[in-house]
């Protein structure tokens, strides 16, 4: 058995300077969930999300490309769309009515006169790609292509049903009282599931394989359900992106820092056409009571955390790989620089 691996120090689960630099290196340099690209599919659409603390508009512009951009208005920083989506034909700031075209460039200035020179004031741009019809987005000019960041997990989820071959169900968002890795350590282990999650536990076969991928980037873990025998595989993508696939249904989770003892967790839940709105909301309200579960574990975790007396504990490499590597993730972005 392989030796017990020291845990990350509390304080950088308590401390406003780490949050501050978390967001910034990690946050603000990796890809993060915005929405099924299905909301996006008409020209003049619109959707606006968040990623580190950052409002950001993703539309589909008028030759039928997505683009992406800081909902920052280049005027006073007003945010540009206020709604969580919309349709439009150019995009108006609601403060002083500074308009943009789905393009970004800058259509109107109101008073601002002939000579002002509205070329320099387009929205700033940001990255949008897509993936198995799901929109991502990201803040980092340097971060790999969202293919490339999402490596094997391409190719290993591939035989589970297409986001497209799935109807959308349901988007659910919960905000609770604790740090994002509180969470993150959380998710990224099965050591828990038959103390928290007895009757999850119950419903799966006892082997569940788990595996890190690529220096832990991302941890699958592979589960049989007991009832029927099909297979799920789930992923914790670093740094915050779970995903659940099956065979009748999918379900994508995205972690959100919103403080140092805040965070947010968002879910959305697609499945196939022969579903019934019955068992789909049976699964929906199964997923919803696990959620809790770890919400619980989480915030009464979080607040020992805090108390000042807990610095560090151990994680299992047998029994806590994914912790293990979710938690040195943390530790080489931040390392890095
Ligand atoms: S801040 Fe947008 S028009 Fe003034
Ligand atoms: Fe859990």
């Amino acid at each position: 058995m392989s030796m017990p691996i020291e845990s990350l120090p509390a304080d950088w689960y308590t401390d406003s300077g780490a949050y501050r630099t978390e967001r910034e290196r990690i946050f603000k340099r990796n890809w993060c969930f915005v929405c099924p690209e299905a909301e996006l599919s008409k020209s003049g659409q619109y959707v606006t999300s968040e990623i580190s603390g950052q409002s950001i508009v993703i539309c589909r512009d008028q030759h039928g490309q997505l683009q992406g951009y800081l909902n920052v208005c280049r005027h006073r920083a007003s945010p540009v769309c206020i709604k969580s989506a919309g349709n439009a034909s150019h995009l108006v700031c609601p403060y002083h009515a500074w308009s943009y075209g789905l393009d970004g460039k800058l259509l109107n200035a109101p008073g601002f006169g002939r000579d002002f020179d509205r070329t320099k004031y387009s929205l700033f741009s940001i990255r949008v790609e897509t993936w198995n019809s799901l929109v991502f987005a990201c803040l980092d000019t340097a971060c790999k292509g969202l293919n490339e960041w999402l490596g094997g997990i391409v190719r290993l989820t591939e035989h589970f049903p297409a986001v497209e071959d799935m109807q959308f169900h349901v988007r659910l968002a919960n905000a609770f009282k604790a740090n994002w890795k509180t969470y993150g350590d959380n998710s990224a282990e099965g050591y828990h599931l038959a103390t928290i999650h007895p009757d999850l536990s119950q419903s799966l076969t006892p082997e569940i394989r788990i595996t890190a991928h690529e220096n832990g980037q991302y941890v699958g873990f592979e589960v049989v359900n007991r009832e029927d025998g099909s297979p799920g595989y789930w992923i914790y993508k670093f740094p915050g992106l779970l995903m659940h696939f099956g065979k009748k249904s999918f379900n994508l989770e995205c972690i959100r820092p919103l403080d140092v003892n805040q965070s947010q967790t968002e879910r959305w839940f697609w499945f196939r056409p022969e579903v019934e709105d019955r068992e789909r909301n049976e699964m929906v309200r199964f997923s919803n009571r696990i959620m809790q579960e770890d919400i619980e574990i989480c915030i009464r975790v979080q607040e020992n955390l805090q108390a000042g007396f807990y610095d560090r504990g151990m994680l299992s490499p047998e029994h806590e790989l994914g912790t293990v590597f979710f938690q040195s993730c943390v530790r080489q972005a931040l390392e890095d620089g």
